[in-house]
């Protein structure tokens, strides 16, 4: 057995799989506390929950994939400096435009990292750090994403601790490392910090980070979207829409890539090539918001939805509720558009949450197109693939048919095969397959068209982008 965890930002998961066929046989699971800042504590007390009643008991190898980005600054001692502040946190937003211009501009970044800046990446947060906390900036030593973190604490745990780690997945998301060369750029991190601090070593896609005192075999682990990707077994023409707390839109690609737009970023793989990848802030929790704008559940949401025509009669969400970050509009809010005292409905406006945060991913679908990476289906994932006005209205917007896998924990099956992996020591991952439950068409008569222009539209209108 091999295990695999995904620590997102609400939760912790893991799931026991078998390592030759990928079966899962048990997963356990535990909260995480709400807010854009936490100390990396509270995930070790939810992987010690979610792992507790021996879920581990059997498993030779474990993995962990992480929300990406996270800044987790430790001390000369290895204690955490201050809470960590995670991907959906956005005081960095000044620090991102300051660093931009002081490298000469958004392309510059995008040369060395494949990045263009956001809130989002560490460097980013690591000026906000060294300018608002002089005092926490002062005692940072070494710098740490969630995933390592939690790697090396169940390797100290187990006294198998000998050095912080990453892999290439997640190092990709920091702002000071490159995909292309596969190094870090330490000049860009010490741009950021003012001085230089220690960042994680990184290891290959199959080299594990250590064995702790039970002889559980730790591998790299990798960002979450790395996870999924490899839980997914992505082929050529494949697309992944994660529709959690982010919405993200990627692809496992050979080569490096450098998005001039700033819109995609050259993320690298768990499996040693590329990810390039859209992401939004809002996706699963606009149907939540919706829901209670409207006094429903996530069902009712659904049925309201179906009920409207498409294209809700004109009525068009901007669904930028916690800021965004693609289009990158930090401070934005949401903004309902096209209202009208005939379209001032329940279902309508349950139709335009769902078309809105679609229309906000299908221009990531666009932007992976127009780097000529090859878009023949899209694969939904995430909380709120299960609804189904997503499924309906999906097709249209993406215009590709729009596979949905069995519902399953896909960034900790990714983790525990990427264990697997290890374990085996091949050249390969293990060849496990995923289910595709259902599949999407679309009509082929362009009935997304409408909506994505009205939300090009009101986005040009409200914020001239
Ligand atoms: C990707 C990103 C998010 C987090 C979510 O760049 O910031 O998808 O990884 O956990």
């Amino acid at each position: 057995l091999v295990a695999g965890v995904d620590s997102s930002t609400q939760s912790t998961k893991v799931v026991i799989c078998d390592a030759m066929t990928g079966e899962v046989v048990r997963t356990g699971r535990a909260p995480h506390p709400e807010g854009t800042q936490v100390h990396p504590d509270r995930w070790w007390e939810a992987f010690l929950t979610a792992t507790a009643d021996d879920l581990l008991d059997g498993v030779a190898a474990i993995a962990v994939g992480g929300q990406q980005h996270g800044m987790c600054a430790l001390d000369e001692s290895g204690e955490v400096v201050r809470d960590a502040l995670l991907w959906n946190d956005t005081r960095s937003a000044q620090a991102a435009r300051d660093l931009t211009d002081e490298l000469g501009g958004a392309q510059e970044w995008v040369s060395r990292t494949g990045l263009s800046l956001v809130p989002s990446f560490t460097v980013t947060k690591l000026r906000w750090l060294a300018q608002h906390e002089p005092e926490n900036a002062a005692r940072v030593a070494s710098v740490t994403l969630p995933h390592d973190w939690l790697t090396g604490r169940i390797l100290q745990q187990g006294n198998g601790f000998e050095r912080w780690t990453t892999d290439r997945g997640d190092a990709s998301g920091t702002g000071y490392f490159s995909a292309e060369t596969g190094d870090y750029v330490p000049e860009l991190l010490e741009l950021a910090f003012g001085r230089a601090v220690d960042t994680p070593a990184v290891l290959g896609p199959r080299e594990a980070a250590g064995r702790t005192a039970a002889g559980l075999v730790v591998g790299p682990g990798t960002g979450d979207n790395m996870g999924a990707a490899l839980g997914l077994g992505l082929g050529p023409g494949d697309v992944v829409v994660s529709l959690g707390t982010s919405g993200a839109v990627f692809a496992d690609h050979p080569h490096p890539v450098k998005d001039s737009s700033g819109d995609v970023a050259g993320f690298a793989s768990a499996t040693g090539g590329h990810l390039p990848l859209m992401c939004t802030l809002n996706a699963a929790r606009v149907l939540t918001a919706a829901a209670a704008m409207v006094g429903t559940d996530l069902a009712g949401l659904d049925r309201l939805a179906l009920a409207a025509p498409p294209g809700a009669q004109g009525l068009t969400l901007l669904p930028y509720l916690d800021g965004e970050r693609t289009p990158n509009l930090p401070e934005a809010t949401g903004t309902l558009g096209g209202l009208t005292r005939a379209n001032a409905t329940p279902e309508n406006l349950a139709r335009a949450a769902v078309e809105g945060m679609l229309a906000n991913l299908a221009a990531g679908v666009d932007d992976l197109r127009g780097l000529g990476i090859p878009v023949s289906r899209v694969l939904l994932i995430g909380g709120a693939s299960a609804s189904r006005a997503v499924r309906a209205v999906a097709p249209a917007l993406f215009g590709v048919p729009v596979a949905v896998p069995a519902p399953g924990e896909y960034v900790g099956i990714g983790a525990a095969r990427q264990a697997a992996w290890v374990l085996s020591g091949d050249d390969t991952p293990p060849p496990w397959t995923v289910t595709i439950e259902d599949t999407f068409s679309p009509s082929g008569r362009g009935e997304g068209d409408d909506v994505r222009d009205r939300y090009a539209a009101l986005l040009a209108t409200v914020h001239g982008s």
